[in-house]
């Protein structure tokens, strides 16, 4: 959350399945066409919150099946657990708040006398979320009926229906949009309140999101019936909350553009790198387009221009010299070789290269060196490998070094 100085220009606060990642999508378009974006325009001075369902040990396992970003808060669990940056450092006084007329085992007690209950796997029965299945028809009953047993026993809850099967009790307090009202207020505390905050979500309980004032809303194309209803009869004539015409990642995406929040050109839909020169320099969209282009050399997307690697060796020859991470120093004609060689070798393979974390620093008058994560996807296997770049803007191309580059 102290990543920069002053307030974020842009928050998102995304759910995860079926709204940031399309699971009806193997190649992940939509997630990679936002990843891009949110690295080359926003990262640098922007906030990315995931807001799921998922308990942290189902969320572990999403994150090593798709190509996620990682975010500067995790709010998991139905907004009942949150976490801050990379090594996810939990919020206690969250935790605490949220026992307020909470209490596990009453809750176990009541829901045990409702045999349309499946429980949920161990691992999404949390401190302050216990979670079942019900179907659909039986679903408005049993709320009803539960909410008021719980109530009777001196509790507080709140119960939530989702994915048309899903259905969560939690704590009064707690829930996606008192989560993020909950940050907001922090933010506010310390007097660094986004300029502009989008709710993203298709499902049930992402519902309180879009209630939180003065945030904008994006329900994507894909949205279940309970969100779209939900819209219609709480908060139709909110002009800041749009149904997405696209899918997941791509409804963000088209939000962003709506709103006129920012940047909405994804790196990813440039075909051609050459012809677009970005009016303003920024290095990390260098980076990224960079890497779209090598990602599509191999794939052999581009044409095969032997012009493009003449002046690439020429714009990193005064550079010098390639570091692996292993330390074994390469010349830079090596390694513009060993690119050539590779064009095609992807060709209709699965391949593909997404940056996480990148972040710049300028170091002279022209000069950048930026620094990321490097995820290489091939086939079935996926490595990562932290990389830096020092790029010029003088002649505006970027000479790489401490590279994992493939020789
Ligand atoms: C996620 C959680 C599940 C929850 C559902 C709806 O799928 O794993 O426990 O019920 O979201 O909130
Ligand atoms: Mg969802």
């Amino acid at each position: 959350m102290d990543r920069f100085c002053g307030s974020a220009s842009l928050m998102i606060v995304s759910d995860l399945d079926f709204t940031m990642v399309d699971h009806l999508d193997p190649d992940n378009l939509s997630l990679l066409r936002f990843n891009a974006l949110w690295e080359a325009y926003y990262r640098q001075n922007s906030l990315l919150v995931f807001s799921s369902g998922r308990s942290p040990t189902i969320y572990k396992q999403l994150k090593n099946e798709k190509p996620l970003l990682t975010p500067d808060i995790t709010i998991m669990s139905v907004g009942t657990e949150i976490m801050y940056g990379e090594s996810m450092a939990r919020d206690d006084d969250w935790e605490k708040y949220l026992n307020h007329r909470w209490n596990r085992e009453i809750v176990t007690e009541e829901t045990a006398k409702f045999p349309e209950l499946t429980p949920q796997a161990e691992t999404e029965q949390r401190p302050h979320k216990v979670s079942f299945f019900v179907e659909k028809i039986k679903a408005l009953e049993v709320i009803g009926a539960l909410t008021e047993l719980l109530e009777k026993r001196g509790l507080d809850v709140k119960v939530i229906y989702s994915n048309v099967t899903a259905l969560d009790i939690l704590p009064k307090r707690a829930g996606k949009g008192q989560a993020l009202a909950y940050l907001l207020k922090k933010f506010e505390a310390n007097g660094k309140v986004p300029i502009n905050t989008l709710v993203c979500g298709d499902s049930g309980n992402d519902a309180e999101l879009f209630s939180i004032p003065e945030v904008y809303g994006v329900m994507v194309s894909n949205a279940q019936e309970e969100l779209l209803q939900w819209h219609v009869e709480n908060a139709k004539s909110n002009s800041n909350i749009i149904h997405a015409t696209e899918r997941c990642a791509s409804g963000i995406i088209q939000a962003i553009g709506s709103f006129r929040l920012g940047p909405n050109v994804s790196p990813r839909d440039i075909k051609d790198f050459q012809k677009c020169r970005a009016e303003i320099f920024g290095p990390s969209h260098e980076v990224l387009k960079f890497y779209l282009f090598y990602e599509r050399w191999r794939r052999a997307e581009v044409e095969k221009s032997i012009e493009y690697m003449k002046s690439l060796k020429l714009v990193l020859f005064p550079l010098g010299t390639f570091v692996h991470p292993s330390g074994v120093e390469q010349p830079v004609d090596h390694c513009i070789e060993a690119m050539t060689r590779l064009y095609g070798d992807k060709q209709g393979k699965q391949y593909q290269i997404w940056l996480d974390q990148v972040s710049s620093a300028q170091v002279g008058s022209d000069t950048w060196l930026v620094k990321f994560y490097k995820w290489e996807l091939s086939g079935e296997e996926r490595h990562c490998c932290l990389t830096r770049v020092l790029l010029s803007s003088k002649v505006s191309m970027l000479s790489i070094f401490n590279c994992h580059f493939p020789s």
